[in-house]
Parts: C-alpha cells; sequence; structure tokens
C-alpha cells in the first residue's frame, strides 16, 4: 500500500463501519500515486463517475499508457489477448454482442426454476450438517459457481481449482508472478476445454469455439471473464448481504414480513455495499473537464469509485443507511455506459432467489461469532467476507 496526497490507496475500509467507503475518500477529486509510482485521479462523485463510465474520451484499454493498473500482475499480462472489459468500441462491441442475448431478462427468466433448484439443494446440504456453518463456503459460493458451470459448460467438479485461481488472479497485494500464473493457469483450462481437448463442451464456450470469426485465445480469454465475473461477485454480495440483513435486523424483518420487497431490496444491497471496491480504471484520451469542475488531462489515468458515487445525497438521501424499501434503482453497482455488466439480470435473479430462501427457511439465522471476529476481503478488488459463520 503506498501512502500518497494525504492519503493511503487502497484505504482501510474498517476504520469506521466495515460497510461504509473508506472515510479517506471524502473528496470529490484526490490525486494520488499508484503501487506502480503512477500518478491517478481518484474521482468520487456520482456525476463525475458517470461522465467518465459513459464519455468515449474515457478509455478502458489497459494497453493505453496511463492506464492505472490496479493488480499487481495485471502489468505483465498487457501482451496477452484482453478481454472485451479492458477493449473499447468497436472491438469491445464486437465481442459483448456475441454474448448479449445469452444474458437477456427473459432468458434469465427461464433460468429462475433452476435456479431455485440449486439454491435449494445447496441449503439443503447445509442444515444437513449445521449449525453451525459457513455460509460462504456452503451457499454463498456454491450457488454462483454451479450456475456459470451449467451456462459456460464447464464441469462444476473442477471448481476448487477456478475458484483457487481467480482469487489469486484478483488479489491486489500477490507479487506478479502470482497474477500471471493464476491467469495462465485458467486460459489454459479454458482453452482445453474450448478445444473440446478436455472430452465434451458445451454451453457458451462451445457455442464460442464454434464460430469462425473468433480466435481460440479469444474464446479462452472470454470465457475466463465470465467464469471469473459469474461468480466471484454474485458470491460476495450474497454472503455480505446476509451480515448486512444480520446487523440490520429490523430490515431483515421486514423482508420476512413483505417477501414481495426482495428485488427493491437486492438493488438496495448491491447500492448500500458496492463490492467492487477498488474503483473502476479508465484513462483520459483528450481532456476532459469533469461535471464537477475536474480537469483530467489526456493520458492521465482514474479510479472511478463506485462505493462513494452510490452513497450520494441527492439521489439517495440518507444513502448511509441501509433501507430495503428505498428506491434505489439509479445506484452504479453494475457500472454503467457500454461496459455496464452484462450478467446483471443474472446476478440479480441470483440474489433475489438466494437470499428470500435462506430468509424463509431459516428465521433464527444469526452470526456464530461475534461481528468483530467476522473477516473481510479487503485485499481483493471485489469486497467480501473471507468466511461467514453461521447458525440457527
Ligand atoms: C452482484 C454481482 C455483480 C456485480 C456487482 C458486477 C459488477 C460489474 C461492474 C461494476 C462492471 C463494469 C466494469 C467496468 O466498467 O469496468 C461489470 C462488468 C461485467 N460483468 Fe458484472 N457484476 C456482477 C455479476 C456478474 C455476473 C453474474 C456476470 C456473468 C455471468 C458478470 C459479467 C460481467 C461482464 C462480462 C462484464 C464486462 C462487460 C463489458 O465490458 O462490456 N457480472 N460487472
Amino acid at each position: 500500500m503506498s501512502i500518497v496526497d494525504d492519503i493511503a490507496f487502497p484505504a482501510p475500509r474498517q476504520s469506521g463501519c466495515p460497510f461504509d467507503p473508506p472515510p479517506a475518500y471524502r473528496r470529490r477529486a484526490t490525486r494520488l500515486t499508484l503501487w506502480d509510482g503512477n500518478p491517478c485521479w481518484l474521482l468520487t462523485d456520482y456525476q463525475d463517475v458517470r461522465t467518465v463510465l459513459s464519455d468515449r474520451r474515457f478509455s478502458a484499454d489497459a494497453r493505453n499508457p496511463g492506464f492505472p493498473i490496479l493488480v499487481r500482475g495485471q502489468q505483465e499480462l498487457r501482451n496477452e489477448t484482453p478481454s472485451f472489459l479492458r477493449l473499447d468500441d468497436p472491438e469491445h462491441a464486437r465481442l459483448r454482442r456475441m454474448l448479449t442475448t445469452e444474458f437477456l431478462i427473459k432468458r434469465v427468466e427461464a433460468m429462475r426454476p433452476g435456479i431455485q433448484r440449486i439454491v435449494d439443494e445447496a441449503l439443503d446440504a447445509m442444515v444437513a450438517h449445521g449449525p453451525p456453518a459457513d455460509l460462504v463456503a456452503e451457499f454463498a459460493l456454491p450457488i454462483p459457481s454451479l450456475v456459470i458451470c451449467e451456462l459456460l459448460g464447464v464441469p462444476y467438479g473442477d471448481h476448487a481449482f477456478f475458484q483457487r485461481q481467480s482469487s489469486r488472479m484478483l488479489d491486489t497485494t500477490a507479487p506478479a508472478e502470482t497474477t500471471r500464473s493464476a491467469f495462465e493457469a485458467l486460459t489454459e483450462y479454458l482453452t482445453e476445454l474450448a478445444s473440446g481437448r478436455q472430452g465434451r463442451a458445451d454451453g457458451i464456450l462451445a457455442k464460442l469455439a464454434a464460430r469462425s470469426d473468433l480466435t481460440l485465445p479469444e474464446v479462452a480469454v472470454t470465457g475466463l471473464l465470465l467464469l471469473v465475473a459469474g461468480h466471484e461477485t454474485t458470491a460476495n454480495m450474497t454472503s455480505l448481504s446476509t451480515l448486512a440483513l444480520l446487523r440490520h435486523p429490523t430490515q431483515a424483518e421486514r423482508l420476512r414480513e413483505q417477501p414481495e420487497l426482495i428485488n427493491g431490496a437486492v438493488e438496495e444491497l448491491l447500492r448500500y455495499l458496492t463490492i467492487i471496491g477498488s474503483g473502476l480504471p479508465r484513462v483520459a484520451l483528450a481532456d476532459v473537464e469533469l461535471p464537477g469542475g475536474t480537469l483530467v488531462r489526456a493520458g492521465e489515468g482514474v479510479l472511478g469509485m463506485l462505493s462513494t458515487a452510490n452513497r450520494d445525497e441527492e439521489l439517495f438521501p440518507g444513502g448511509a443507511e441501509l433501507d430495503v424499501t428505498r428506491d434505489a434503482r439509479r445506484h452504479l453497482a453494475f457500472g454503467f455506459g457500454v461496459h455496464q455488466c452484462l450478467g446483471q439480470p443474472l446476478a440479480r435473479a441470483e440474489l433475489q432467489i438466494a437470499l428470500s430462501t435462506l430468509l424463509r427457511r431459516l428465521p433464527t439465522l444469526r452470526l456464530a461469532v461475534p461481528f468483530d471476529e467476522v473477516r473481510f476481503r479487503n485485499e481483493t478488488v471485489i469486497y467480501g467476507l473471507r468466511e461467514l459463520p453461521i447458525a440457527w
């Protein structure tokens, strides 16, 4: 962690409430120096963040000079085929378009019975040998992993391998060799699957592999993006949401009494917890004056902080409080602009089903350890919990 201007980045969250953005991110715009010595803007205001994410003068392509590198090993991966998360249009749009039908709301709605079955089975298994239990390992992680495996055509039996490698890849404190070897292990694995060398592949991976307009590295890296984005995020949201509800028992009670509030509650939890805690990286391709007056020069990197944007007092009055009846629909937890989360209909369905089922089936759900013994994941791009010991 490097000390910069007058704030450390990434700043610790836990100085106050662990659900709140770090108090150090109070200023609208701060110049800081990243771990690699490169300067960068930290932008925290809702309108500034939205501009950075939707204005074409900001690039998501990490090969551009000045792009902020958050994970140490990412620097070394610059020459690898990038996923469309790290490409600008039109290349980004060409690749993303190949997947949009797979994640349409209508498609995801049809997946709900299957997701409910996965949730019920995970809960049955947890209840069969608990309490106590670790909600992360037994519920929050298996649900999105099983769903994305089915969708991609990746054998769930390999979950210990790909979960471990994706955690290593997202660890901002890991040495570069760790990130690189995790990336290589995962791309090799997905290349084997996509090329049919590891037995039969079906699902999205096979569909992509069958296309003549995609190279094998493009297929593998797209599979990698979906596999990692598809399980790490939703798993952390599920466990962190459960903890937030346990800390706000009146909100949990409200949801038990009025289960029809679940969809709005999930939006509020997405807003309140905003698990992409590191900020979204972009680099300016031209001089841009942001709505708040900050002038970002061409070649300067920026980090758009979703967590502080989602606490904007004008849009979300009293936003430091969790309120499951709030209209939180304008939150930026899934990003904004052309890169806005492709998997959001799926993430919403998984969270709605997992949380409502958990609340309904375990009315006496509680923490099995004191709150200050709960271990948070501060060192990864995606905020979350290492484990969540629960009882009922
Ligand atoms: C609660 C769960 C999730 C959260 C909070 C989340 C958040 C985000 C955010 C903030 C971005 C924008 C990144 C940027 O602009 O730099 C993003 C992009 C993306 N997400 Fe998610 N995500 C979640 C779940 C999922 C799931 C379940 C999938 C897939 C199955 C997924 C696939 C993607 C993909 C492919 C992109 C890249 C889109 C693009 O570059 O066009 N995400 N996500």
